[in-house]
């Protein structure tokens, strides 16, 4: 892999690894405290593989696409894309109040703030009233825990590739609306039973 990609701001050089899913692993940028690059896992398991050869081949520009048509009601929630090639992406770092790194809601082990709740709430509804089915968003590895404040928390996504069937097309019931519906409130309810403290 090399340790630099060309972007718009100019060569970007990795620092540390911070994070690794199936499909991309989160870089620190040297020289930028405010951003940070995933790139495509080199070695991805043989589903990701596939699904990286035939149906998401492109998921970092999608995401990209994602991120500028997203509903200004909802857009707060996403954590910015800046700029996208097939290989990489370039997104902000999350960071709190106090200028630390904000945390998973895995990684912070839940969270008891009322309010982060409640716009957990609103985005879940959101996206069911206007059929907006992202998957996996309603995860722990996926949602962080912004804090604006000691007290104020938002959620904030930082991974929101999964759109739709194609994201999981081996699951062919997920082409009826019905289905879709199903699984994202599956996913919101086993977050909200297993993170909000
Ligand atoms: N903007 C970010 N700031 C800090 N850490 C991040 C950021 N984006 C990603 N990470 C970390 O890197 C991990 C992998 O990133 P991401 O979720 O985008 O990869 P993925 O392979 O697409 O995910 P999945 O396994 O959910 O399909 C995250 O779970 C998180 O721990
Ligand atoms: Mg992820």
């Amino acid at each position: 892999m090399s340790k630099f990609q060309m972007t718009k701001r100019g060569k970007l050089i990795f620092d540390q690894k911070i994070g690794g899913g199936y499909f991309r692993d989160c870089y620190s940028v040297k020289g930028y405290a405010d951003i940070c690059i995933k790139i495509i896992n080199p070695k991805p398991g043989l589903i990701r593989k596939i699904q990286l050869k035939y149906f998401r081949k492109k998921l970092n520009l999608e995401e990209y696409e994602t991120y500028k048509r997203l509903p200004d009601e909802i857009k707060r929630f996403f954590n910015p894309v800046h700029e996208a090639r097939e290989n990489f992406v370039v997104t902000s770092m999350p960071l709190d109040y106090d200028g630390t790194p904000s945390l998973s809601l895995k990684k912070h082990d839940g969270a008891a703030n009322e309010k982060f709740w409640k716009e957990v709430d609103f985005l879940f509804q959101f996206l069911i009233e206007h059929e907006i089915w992202f998957f996996d968003v309603f995860n722990g590895n996926n949602m962080f825990v912004l804090k604006k404040s000691k007290d104020e928390w938002v959620p904030l996504i930082i991974d929101y590739k999964q759109i739709g069937w194609k994201a999981f097309p081996f699951q062919i019931h997920l082409i009826l609306n019905l289905q879709k519906k199903k699984k994202l409130r599956r996913q919101y309810e086993r977050l909200v039973m297993k993170y909000k403290k």
